[in-house]
């Protein structure tokens, strides 16, 4: 089998400094159990930006990373990549800050990705692109030569064309997105807007299902939804359940009832509207006060984006006004970290958990919800409450399924969570881990090389 190569941006090197275990790392990581190559932002800012990679193998991995210099790290990160491609793909408009020489440095940072990566590659690499950071690396890699498979898929998800026509580069990220081979989405509605912005943008019209090449070039795309290794979760949240963390967990809760939230503390999250629906909980169903306490993990993020620091003095606002209105001298309603927890200590306090809530105004996929469900006691399972807007909606069908805009339905639906039966909550978690099961992080891997090892042959395609 041609080894696979995977670029991203961060990389998962078990060595760094606050590692971060991501869907994406989790995903791959499972899966390449039979070694892959994976390169990536070593996470570093150096003098220069350095297209000659730092190799270190890592089990069978062997993990490449170059560093940023100061200006790229700031222009292309900071800047163009999360101050206008993510707020742009999250539906928030109103939050890009563009810049044509962020820009710049964008396309720049994606040259030298390639540069990097061009000595390393053998001619059967599969190459597997991640994410929005590094939309042109296709046509990059191409420019220098490349003329292996490559494929890129999207994390998060894609707008409708009205919206991207906001973005000043938007007909020319459309070009480069059709210099790959594969192109994947994590949901059929994304696969759609991207479709409608082809047709749009470069009046490239088909029959879904049907082949269509662009300037002689055939893409295939399609929606893979991203998934765990769902039984490997389960496992591990029943094992979770002996250790420490979950003792302290549960002996600090003293037999109330526990929502749970787990988060960046990112503005495409919705948290503020969380944090407000719960402190409606306390005020129109007073049956729940003392009865129930409500523990959002919020890990810091991007830190150096204003709009994020905007958004934490808005989340401890809110958090301290809701504990002040509704704590009494014994119970403290809403626990409000911003400190990362440890994956294993989360499989635990997702199965402690009544309730999850996954309320995101937009996600590409949102993998907590499928940590949440995997993680349940089936015997005694909780109740997920899932914004419509997440991916996770467009299969999770059997969760609380709510409008994250809307407040008082964030309520109603945790009310309804709380006192809801045991017959119903096993019949929805039933169907759910069902589902999970059949969507996992190895299927999702599968279909992908697959799609990107067959060529051109069957399933949709673009040029
Ligand atoms: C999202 C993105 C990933 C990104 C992650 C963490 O899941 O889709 O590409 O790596 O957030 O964000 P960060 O900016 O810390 O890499």
């Amino acid at each position: 089998m041609a080894r696979v190569v995977i670029v991203s941006n961060r990389v998962p090197v078990p060595s760094f400094r606050g590692a971060r275990a991501g869907g994406l790392t989790v995903a791959l990581h499972d899966v390449f159990k039979n070694g892959a190559l994976w390169l990536g932002w070593s996470g570093e800012i150096a003098a220069e930006t350095n297209t000659k990679a730092k190799i270190e193998p890592s089990g069978k991995f062997d993990f490449a990373t170059i560093d940023l210099s100061e200006d790229d790290y700031k222009r292309f990160y900071v800047g163009f990549a999360n101050s206008v491609l993510w707020p742009l793909l999250h539906f928030q408009p109103g939050l890009l800050e563009f810049d044509r020489e962020d820009f710049e440095a964008y396309l720049d940072v994606n040259r030298t990705y390639a540069k990097a990566l061009v000595p390393l590659l053998k001619p059967t690499d599969l190459i597997w692109v991640h994410d929005y950071h590094l939309i042109p690396l296709g046509m990059a890699l191409r420019a220098l030569g490349v003329k292996n498979r490559i494929g890129f898929f999207l994390h998060v998800p894609f707008v409708p064309a009205s919206l991207f026509a906001v973005l000043p580069p938007a007909e020319a990220l459309l070009r480069m997105l059709c210099t790959y081979d594969v192109v994947g989405f994590q949901a059929h509605q994304h696969l759609h807007d991207f479709e409608d912005c082809l047709l749009g943008f470069l009046n490239v019209a088909h029959q879904r299902g049907s082949p269509i090449v662009i300037d002689g070039h055939p893409v295939h795309v399609a929606a893979m939804p991203i998934g765990i290794d769902t039984r490997a979760f389960a496992r591990q949240a029943k094992k979770a359940m002996q250790g420490r963390a979950a003792h302290r967990l549960d002996e600090s809760v003293q037999g109330r009832a526990l929502m749970i939230g787990v988060d960046r503390l990112d503005y495409s999250k919705g948290l503020p509207n969380r944090f407000e629906a719960f402190g409606r909980l306390l005020d129109r169903f007073p049956e729940h006060r003392l009865k129930v306490t409500y523990l959002q993990v919020a890990a810091r993020s991007r830190e150096d984006v204003t709009e994020y620091q905007r958004l934490k003095r808005e989340l401890d606002r809110l958090a301290g006004e809701i504990n002040g209105r509704h704590a009494e001298f014994d119970w403290v309603p809403l626990r409000y970290m911003t400190r990362a927890v440890t994956r294993s200590s989360l499989a635990g306090f997702h199965r402690q958990a009544r309730v999850g809530l996954v309320t995101p105004l937009r996600d590409g996929m949102n993998l907590v919800a499928k940590e949440y469900i995997a993680a349940q006691d089936p015997e005694d399972p909780g109740v997920l409450v899932l914004s419509r807007f997440a991916g996770a909606a467009e299969e999770m069908t059997e969760a609380i399924i709510i409008n994250p805009h809307d407040p008082d339905e964030i309520t109603e639906a945790m009310h309804q969570a709380l006192i809801m039966p045991l017959d119903e909550r096993k019949a929805r978690y039933e169907k759910l881990f069902e589902k999970i099961c059949q969507t996992t992080a190895a299927t999702y891997c599968r279909d992908f090389i697959a799609a990107l090892s067959a060529g051109s042959n069957g399933g949709n395609q673009i040029t």
